[in-house]
């Protein structure tokens, strides 16, 4: 249905609350269910979400303090839960054989797999375990079962989980409804409201896949933020930090202001995937693929009341070249500062002390051809990498024609671009690296936990068609 840009409040996902708590812990419950939800207005959807709302509900966490999530699986299909960004034990990564099976099936081991590929499958209820042992960082989870990761969490199973420490509350930064969580997705609806997703078989039990033509990634013509369509948000004279997450399926958006503020830039970034930089850095525009996160500072003390201003996305056309809008509603005091330091120096990883240099190539399938990792589709049971635990190693990475590239339990830094300096959006702790064609070197040492962890591309399209593939750490 049509439905008219900037029409309604941009929503804040709810914090969740811990259900208990102890010296050591928090304890969560989540349970995933089927709901409605009125997206666009005047029309219900229904979507699968943690909590029964999408986004899900978000999980405030304190570095070094544990957070255990029981998650219960109340959906017609088997899910797996993965925490993007957590340094996180194996067991509790959610790999993608390591399955929910649905609460009602709880007997059928094999209701709506076929098979499970040997993964620790759960019946009902699984407790994933966060030790959160990392810096303060915007996380997010999202739902990653096995051939089927794309269509799941675009019926709205993901959600945000953000990681706080001393260091980053000592700083002057905007706070509290000046720091806001910004989750862009796009979607497609069908004349009478619902999600469109071409999936070969819609009921998610069958053959995994989308229909051929969207082998390349599920795009939509709608985009939501927060869950609602191109909305709208009431902000003062004064700055304010928006922590961005594309959680589309596929979607890179180049974000941009219009009208662009009348002095300096249109972003400062504070931080990245992995949290706060050492020092801001400007930027007029945003390349964001699915996936990234960029922590932004948004100075709006420089337009006069009254002013709206759009977040756009200079990729797009039609209606998805349109984000959301800021309304310059009211005057405010500023209370704000962007220090020149934000996170403390740290040794990066050294490149002489590396002690493996790998290869992996990113080759998309077309017309129905599955999408590799050299030339090689996804194998549970086949590792490609052994990091020896606490080592530093190099990946040189290759894609063609474009991948967004994630590695699980380790936060990395880009050292190269086709070996020249790395790109504009690359500064800082990194667990993706969007590439356009060519080659990028990343510099990651293995530490945390041994055991078996993927790395793939965050196209979720290119993920089920088997863009993935194991390292263990050893
Ligand atoms: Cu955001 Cu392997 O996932
Ligand atoms: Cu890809």
């Amino acid at each position: 249905p049509p439905v008219e840009p900037f029409q309604v409040p941009l929503p804040i996902p709810p914090v969740l609350k811990p259900v208990r708590t102890d010296a050591s812990t928090d304890y969560y419950e989540m349970v995933q269910r089927e709901a409605t939800a009125e997206i666009l207005p005047g029309y219900r959807t229904t979507i699968w979400g943690y909590e029964g709302i999408f986004p899900g509900p978000t999980i405030e966490a304190r570095s070094g303090r544990q957070v255990v999530v029981s998650q219960r699986n109340e959906l017609p299909v088997p899910v797996v839960t993965h925490l993007h960004g957590g340094v996180t034990p194996p067991e509790s990564d959610g790999y993608p054989t390591d399955l929910i099976l649905p609460a009602s099936s709880s007997h059928d081991a094999n209701h709506g797999t076929g098979h499970h590929h040997g993964g620790a499958v759960a019946h009902g209820t699984r407790d994933y375990v966060y030790p959160n042992q990392q810096r303060a960082a915007m996380l997010w989870y999202h739902d990653h079962r096995m051939d089927f990761t794309g269509p799941q969490v675009y019926r709205g199973l993901a959600g945000l989980y953000i990681i706080r420490d001393e260091i980053e509350d000592a700083l002057p930064l905007p706070r509290d409804e000046r720091e806001v969580p910004l989750v862009i997705t796009d979607r497609t609806f069908t004349a009478d409201g619902d999600l469109y997703y071409p999936s070969l078989d819609p009921t998610l039990q069958g053959q995994p896949g989308v229909v051929s033509s969207f082998a390349n990634g599920v795009f939509g013509d709608t985009i939501l933020v927060n869950g609602a369509p191109w909305p709208v948000l009431d902000v003062g004279t004064a700055r304010y930090r928006l922590r961005l997450l594309n959680a589309s399926n596929a979607r890179p958006y180049l974000l941009a202001l219009d009208p662009p503020p009348p002095n300096g830039p249109a972003f400062i970034q504070i931080g990245s995937d992995g949290g706060l930089l050492e020092t801001p850095i400007p930027h007029d525009e945003i390349l964001i693929s699915p996936a990234e996160r960029f922590d932004v500072i948004v100075d709006f003390g420089q337009y006069p009341v009254g002013t709206s201003v759009r977040l756009v996305n200079r990729e797009g056309v039609g209606p998805t070249a349109d984000v959301m809008r800021f309304d310059v509603a009211r005057r405010e005091e500023e209370y704000s500062e962007i220090p020149d330091r934000l996170a403390p120096e740290e040794p990066l990883p050294d490149p002489s002390e590396a002690v493996e240099v790998r290869r992996f190539q990113f080759i998309a399938g077309f017309f129905g051809w599955p999408s590799t990792v050299n030339f090689r589709i996804f194998d549970p049971n086949r590792i490609a990498a052994r990091p020896r635990l606490d080592t530093t190693e190099i990946w040189e990475l290759h894609a063609d024609p474009e991948h967004p590239i994630h590695l699980h339990l380790v936060h990395f830094r880009v050292l190269s671009r086709n070996g020249g300096p790395p790109g504009p959006w690359d500064a800082g702790w990194k667990d993706t690296v969007f590439m356009r064609g060519g080659s990028a070197q990343i510099i990651a040492r293995f530490s945390g936990y041994r055991g078996k962890y993927v790395f793939h591309c965050h196209n979720l399209e290119h993920e089920d068609m088997m863009m993935m593939e194991n390292f263990e750490v050893v």
